[in-house]
């Protein structure tokens, strides 16, 4: 135990259990003793430890570390969390020198430390994760460019899109989450230790050398701060509620779109289930996993704005709560993130189902701009085809199917060519706007996200 002196009995064996974190912050483990190695070296040289006495507890950190990665480390009932566990092991390994190693330290500033360093880690592999989904998405829209689709609003056809359009619009979802993993990285690149219990190291610490073999860019400025501050936490975590809402989104996409009611997409068989009951059953049971594991990422960073709420200045034992929220939120995200890639690379794309749920009331718009073109101002040339929208109902054909009279009743300046307009191919490569749909603009659009992918060394 790391405390105890003042204390007549010992724990009520309940709140013991209620109290400790081993269970779950022994996953620290790793970024515990690279903190404790740190420490030891800065203790050295603010003439605390003897080169000789810093040798060995760096050895037996070293040692402990071998352990506890080959789960050979045998954990006690009185050992409250890593930090403890790790202490106790280290004195009977090296003995009572052990007990210089926390001169100065408190749980308070190694646990943030902890938590960083780990989370660093965490964003790293994330980021290497993203930047796989990415690539697949690419891969994918440039082996489908000459697949036409209906495009949704209100879940309702809208207008022709290329597959590869809609594909590459996640690809920019996802660089955005990676632009924010950066920022998040940053301010979790800061180092607490030094900080003490709350007011500060009182041996001459050299916090900057601490933070530059800690691999940390920046020191926090304020030591009541330092162990205080979780905003490092909420922010991943709202991180990561954003990137899981994409996930989301993509998974909702392709479960509707696998269905047999749209068949535009079959989902491979190795993301999906069976039914126990129906032997026909093909379920996308890997998305909608994707989908429902929203509500525990989103749980997370509201259960975590919730610990911080009405917490006094100082440590406070909330703030243990932290953990679990991370640690649950980097398992879900290290899940699902290869998953999406390899649902998109194996999935199969029929362009004649979405061929074939393609109508001429989605060139309806195109209608609207033939007039444009014949001088008729777009307000009202969207009234008039609204009217032969209408006209059609009436008489039970389709838009293109409407007679050139019908039509020039309506408006004199329809003219024969407005039958060219129902072409769905002439329709995307109309849009030929940076960032629209035309495959030429798509082929840009893709050749711009390779590029900023190469850019960064992706
Ligand atoms: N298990 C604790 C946590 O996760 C470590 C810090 C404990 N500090 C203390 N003063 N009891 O926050």
């Amino acid at each position: 135990m790391l405390w105890g002196g003042r204390f007549a009995k010992s724990m009520d064996e309940q709140a013991r259990r209620f109290n400790d974190s081993i269970a779950f912050d022994r996953r620290l483990y790793a970024a515990d003793i690279q903190g404790s190695i740190a420490y030891a070296h800065a203790l050295l040289r603010a003439g605390l430890l003897t080169v000789e006495e810093c040798d060995q507890i760096v050895a037996g950190l070293e040692q402990v570390r071998a352990e506890l990665a080959a789960g050979v480390f045998v954990f006690h009932p009185e050992d409250e969390d890593i930090h403890t566990a790790v202490e106790r092991r280290l004195t009977e390994l090296v003995g009572q020198v052990a007990g210089k190693l926390h001169t100065g330290r408190s749980r308070n500033d190694q646990v943030s430390t902890d938590l960083r360093l780990y989370l660093l880690e965490a964003l790293d592999a994330l980021r290497q994760s993203l930047v796989a989904l990415q690539e697949a998405i690419i891969g994918k829209a440039k082996a489908c460019l000459d697949v036409i689709m209906p495009g949704y609003t209100h879940l309702r056809p809208a207008q022709p899109v290329l597959f590869s359009h809609w594909l590459m619009s996640f690809f920019w979802k996802f660089q955005r989450d990676r632009e924010r993993l950066a920022d998040v990285a940053q301010r979790t690149a800061v180092l607490p230790l030094g900080a003490g219990a709350l007011a500060g190291n009182p041996f001459g610490i050299d916090r900057q050398a601490l933070a530059a073999e800690l691999g940390l860019a920046a020191i926090a400025e304020n030591s009541m701060d330092a162990v205080s501050d979780r905003d490092y936490v909420v922010e991943f975590l709202s991180w990561a509620a954003l990137l899981q809402i994409h996930l989301s989104n993509l998974a909702e996409d392709l479960i509707l779109w696998s269905s047999r009611e749209f068949g535009f997409v079959e989902l491979d068989d190795a993301y999906c289930t069976g039914s126990s009951l129906m032997p026909q059953k093909k379920n996308p049971d890997t998305l909608e996993l994707t989908r429902g594991k929203s509500g525990r990422v989103v749980g997370n960073l509201v259960g975590a704005l919730m610990m911080c709420k009405g917490l006094p200045s100082g440590y406070n034992k909330d703030l243990q709560e932290d953990k679990e929220a991370v640690f649950d939120t980097i398992d879900t995200l290290s899940l699902e993130l290869p998953l999406a890639a390899g649902v998109i690379s194996t999935l199969q794309v029929h362009a004649e189902r979405m061929a074939a749920a393609l109508d001429e009331g989605m060139l309806a718009t195109d209608l609207a701009d033939y007039l444009v073109g014949k001088g008729v101002p777009f307000r009202q040339s969207h009234h008039l085809v609204g009217q032969a929208v209408k006209r059609a109902e009436e008489l039970g054909v389709r838009l293109h199917e409407l007679g050139l009279a019908e039509y020039q009743a309506i408006h004199p300046a329809f003219a024969e060519d407005l039958y060219a307009v129902f072409d769905y191919h002439r329709a995307v490569e109309r849009r030929n706007v940076l960032g629209g749909t035309a495959p030429a603009a798509v082929r840009l659009q893709i050749a711009r996200a390779k590029a900023l992918l190469e850019e960064e060394g992706c």
